[in-house]
């Protein structure tokens, strides 16, 4: 019976071609490594997101929020078509960024989330998420939205996302669109990385993804703030 019930709560699977790992190189020399992950993983992020969801600071509470439901209800297969890609410097885990599939032409984007602070990994990541769903998935378009205004500067004024109308997903708040057009009038000013990524780079990525401790991430999102407080 549980069995027979589990196939209608399933939400059913689009197939989507993998996404390349590409590397960064930051300002600060160090290598970033953004990849694709599988849903195994998704235990692992959660401890990553989880100190974020007190931090009022820059919006993390509500985007940590909504990016533990999402992941969850991903490994728990209870969200349709999600992908989510990671940011890694020697193995350790900087951001996360995920979308759902809506159809074969439309993406939405969900959650960026930075951890390593003032080196543009967000941007990076955010970049990368657009990447996969215009060249790798083929989509015409991506609805985006913004919880915080460095994200709104980030994504609506970086790339001057078309304004629509309707509801995006995330709470009903204003949609804007990434259109194929606008990607690749983008691409060489904001889509950064090289391929492949060296094997010795790829070998560290995929051989453990770390996790910061607590403290050092609300070190990392709180910055000098945190220090001041204290
Ligand atoms: C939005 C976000 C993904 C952007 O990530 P990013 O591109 O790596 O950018 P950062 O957050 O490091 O920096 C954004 C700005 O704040 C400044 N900043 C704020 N706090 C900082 C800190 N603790 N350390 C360093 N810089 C900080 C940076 O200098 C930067 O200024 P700039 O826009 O002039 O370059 C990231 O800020 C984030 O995860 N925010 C919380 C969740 C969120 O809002 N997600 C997006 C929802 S739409």
């Amino acid at each position: 019976m549980d069995i027979e019930v589990e196939a209608y709560l399933r939400p059913p699977e689009m197939y989507m071609p993998p996404y390349p790992a590409k590397v960064i190189t930051l300002a600060t020399g160090g290598k970033l490594v953004i990849r694709q992950v599988t849903r195994d993983v998704v235990p692992t992020l959660l401890q990553a997101v989880k100190p974020t969801l007190e931090v009022e600071r820059d919006y993390y509470d509500i985007v940590g929020a909504r990016l533990y439901a999402e992941l969850l209800g991903w490994y728990r297969y209870r969200v349709r078509d999600e992908f989510c890609l990671v940011g890694q410097i020697e193995g350790l885990l900087v951001g996360i960024v995920n979308t759902r599939s809506f159809s074969p032409e439309v993406d939405i984007s969900l959650h960026t989330l930075a951890i390593e602070r003032g080196l543009r990994i967000g941007a990076h990541l955010f970049a990368a998420k657009m990447e996969y769903s215009i060249e790798y998935l083929g989509r015409k378009e991506v609805l985006i939205t913004a919880e915080s205004p460095i994200g709104f500067r980030r994504w609506m004024i970086e790339y001057g996302l078309e304004k629509r109308d309707g509801q995006h997903e995330l709470g009903g708040a204003t949609p804007f669109a990434l259109t194929r057009d606008l990607y690749f009038r983008n691409k060489d000013r904001l889509v950064a990385g090289e391929r492949p990524v060296p094997a010795d780079l790829m070998e560290v990525a995929e051989r453990e993804i770390i996790i910061a401790s607590e403290d050092d991430i609300l070190e990392k999102i709180l910055g000098a703030k945190r220090r001041l407080v204290q």
